[in-house]
């Protein structure tokens, strides 16, 4: 008896759609594609329970005619290319004559309903019904020009799928992204996306994409966009690449496209990265949109049935162009800015507030003329606005005798070294202490403390106005009541905007909108809530990082004591909340080894 069978159509089917159609998103995409690939100029997306329940996508494209509507469900059946040739110069977004087949072997039903544009008026359109992968029913109906396709309960019948989908906003959430990022590219088509009974998402046609742009990162980050452009024989490049002063703390935000379909590039995303490098903290991300137009034998999009992946012929090139532009992008952007700051320091120098010790353009860019007009200037926080500055570590013995209370374990400061670390000596010999992984440690545990206690939330003295985008509202929902629980009070202010009028008290630091922001933006750049403890030790941890003493900040002799002090009092003063280590100690034969004595 022979042991291997063919299988037959139904599973072959499942099978091969198992890769193309992943969850509800990758419907939604599919059919946007198809959507772009037939000329439409309006999008419309509706999806109930983050289109699990029905996704329908209907556009006013070129529509099909009933043979064509027929043979659309066919597997590999494709109007886009004809051969193997065309592989060669892909310039549809479809091509591979799988998404319709698939998404009609893995949904309880498909109805597809379409009318030809070219047709004349009072001509009927088709409509078709696929029930488990069959063809149920067939016939013409009446129907405006273009294409609806409605896919109900997806992955209905296979249970291994349907098992591994999230929670409806979770899936909803990715929805969001597939709209949004093809709304940018396709910024000449209007978009909408409706779910529930809400439009989470709408654009207009427009020639540019700053609309899109603008609608889905908000007004803060596009005012913060620097436009660039690159060209050479195979490939021009367009894009808009945030300043460095805005940053994320996912590399989400940097949306890559190639020949008008949105891809995820590592070569691209590592590209647009490099040119950072130096300029954001490491764990935090640019916000970039970049495009590319390249010549399509220069690149394959047939790597994998999702076409999400791409293969660039001489990556390497590619990737040192976009750099480079961005680089030269930036490094513009900061000349600008940066006339009229030296114009600053320059009046200072003459006004005489230079503190003398030849940081001339430092201190005036700090304290500067600002300082003469009275407390307008940034008044360094924490310190009560005490001048005194950290001593050098070869700084007199008389200094470091300064009136302080002594330390747990005869501990005795020496010093700071480079704005980093907390420099002393105890019992076990010279120790370490990272100022940031040690201040994080210490409002992690107080504000755990105050959350027990149920005294973490703060109001604000005037309500903070926030604007989301399209994805956070739906992620917002999905945080509401853990965030609730932490301290935050949000209400919804109309449109897409929010109204935030308590926070966790962790400072003054929660009180601009743009703070208040960052913090939700980065709660939700985690992604899916997962069970309710960790989702608040999640705000926790954030929190206690967002008010903490910095890597970089100059400590006073003062506040470097407090800071050991609060950090010796925690339950555990090892780690910081993410486990990395706050104090390192040398002992004598380690350091009697380092120097060869031993
Ligand atoms: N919204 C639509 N408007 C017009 N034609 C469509 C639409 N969606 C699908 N089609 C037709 O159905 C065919 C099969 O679609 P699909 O399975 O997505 O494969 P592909 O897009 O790779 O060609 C397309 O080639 C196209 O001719
Ligand atoms: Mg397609």
């Amino acid at each position: 008896m022979t042991r291997i069978k063919l299988l037959d159509k139904e599973a072959v089917n499942k099978i091969a759609a198992g890769e193309v159609i992943e969850r509800p998103a990758s419907v939604v995409k599919e059919l946007i594609e198809n959507s772009i690939d037939s000329g439409a100029t309006r999008i419309l997306v509706e999806v109930a329970e983050g289109g699990k329940r029905l996704v329908r996508v209907t556009d006013d494209g070129c529509g099909m005619d009933r043979e064509d509507a027929l043979l659309a469900f066919e597997k590999h059946a494709t109007s886009k290319i004809s051969g193997a040739d065309d592989l060669e110069r892909i310039s549809t977004l479809g091509f591979r004559g799988e998404a319709l087949s698939s998404i009609a072997s893995v949904a309880k039903s498909v109805d597809l309903t379409t009318k030809v544009r070219s047709e004349d008026l009072g001509v009927t359109g088709t409509h078709i019904r696929i029930e488990d992968g069959r063809i149920a029913d067939e016939g013409e109906v009446g129907s405006p020009a273009g294409t609806t396709i409605e896919v109900r309960e997806l992955f209905r019948n296979v249970p291994a799928r349907r098992k591994y989908l999230k929670s409806g906003r979770a899936e909803l959430a990715r929805i969001v992204d597939v709209v949004t990022s093809y709304a940018v590219i396709n910024h000449h088509i209007s978009f909408e996306l409706f779910s529930g009974n809400k439009t989470l998402f709408k654009s207009v046609r427009s020639e540019s994409w700053n609309d899109p742009i603008l609608r889905i990162l908000g007004s803060d980050v596009a005012r913060n966009l620097i436009p660039i452009t690159a060209e050479s024989k195979h490939v021009s490049v367009t894009g808009a690449v945030g300043r460095q002063t805005v940053t994320r703390s996912s590399p989400d935000w940097i949306m890559t496209y190639v020949n008008g379909r949105f891809v995820r590039s590592r070569a691209l995303s590592r590209a647009v990265n490099e040119a950072y490098r130096t300029l954001i903290p490491s764990g935090r991300y640019p916000i970039a949109v970049i495009s590319l137009r390249i010549d399509p034998s220069m690149v394959d999009v047939n790597v994998h049935p999702a076409k999400m992946e791409v293969r660039f012929l001489r990556e390497e090139e590619l990737a040192e162009m976009l750099t480079d532009a961005i680089h030269r992008a930036l490094q513009k952007a900061e000349e600008k800015e940066s006339a009229p700051r030296q114009m600053k320091a320059l009046q200072a120098t003459e006004l005489g507030v230079s503190e003398g010790d030849g940081k001339a353009d430092e201190a005036a860019a700090v304290h500067g003329p600002a300082a003469l007009a009275g407390p307008v200037g940034p008044v360094e926080e924490g310190t009560g606005g005490e001048v005194q500055r950290t001593l050098p570590l070869t700084s007199g013995r008389e200094r470091l005798d300064l009136d302080v209370a002594p330390l747990p374990g005869g501990l005795r400061v020496l010093g700071q070294a480079l704005k980093l670390y907390i420099v002393a000596e105890g019992a076990e010999g010279l120790v370490l202490v990272d100022q940031h992984a040690a201040a994080e440690r210490v409002r992690y545990e107080n504000l755990a403390k105050k959350h027990v206690s149920g005294t973490i939330s703060q109001e604000l003295i005037s309500p903070v106005t926030l604007e989301l985008s399209p994805k956070e509202e739906v992620m917002l929902e999905d945080w509401g009541e853990v965030l609730e629980e932490m301290g935050f009070e949000i209400y919804p202010f109309g449109g897409n905007a929010y109204n935030v009028r308590s926070v966790p008290a962790i400072g003054q630091r929660l009180e601009s909108p743009e703070v208040v922001h960052d913090v939700l933006r980065d709660l939700f750049a985690l992604g899916k809530v997962g069970t309710e403890a960790t989702a608040k030790d999640e705000i926790l941890k954030l929190l206690a990082c967002r008010g903490s003493i910095k890597a970089g900040h100059e400590m006073t002799w003062k506040e470097m004591h407090d800071l050991l002090r609060e950090l010796f009092a925690c339950e555990n003063p090892k780690t910081c909340p993410h486990g990395r280590p706050t104090t390192v100690t040398i002992s004598p034969v380690q350091l009697e080894k380092i120097f060869g004595r031993r």
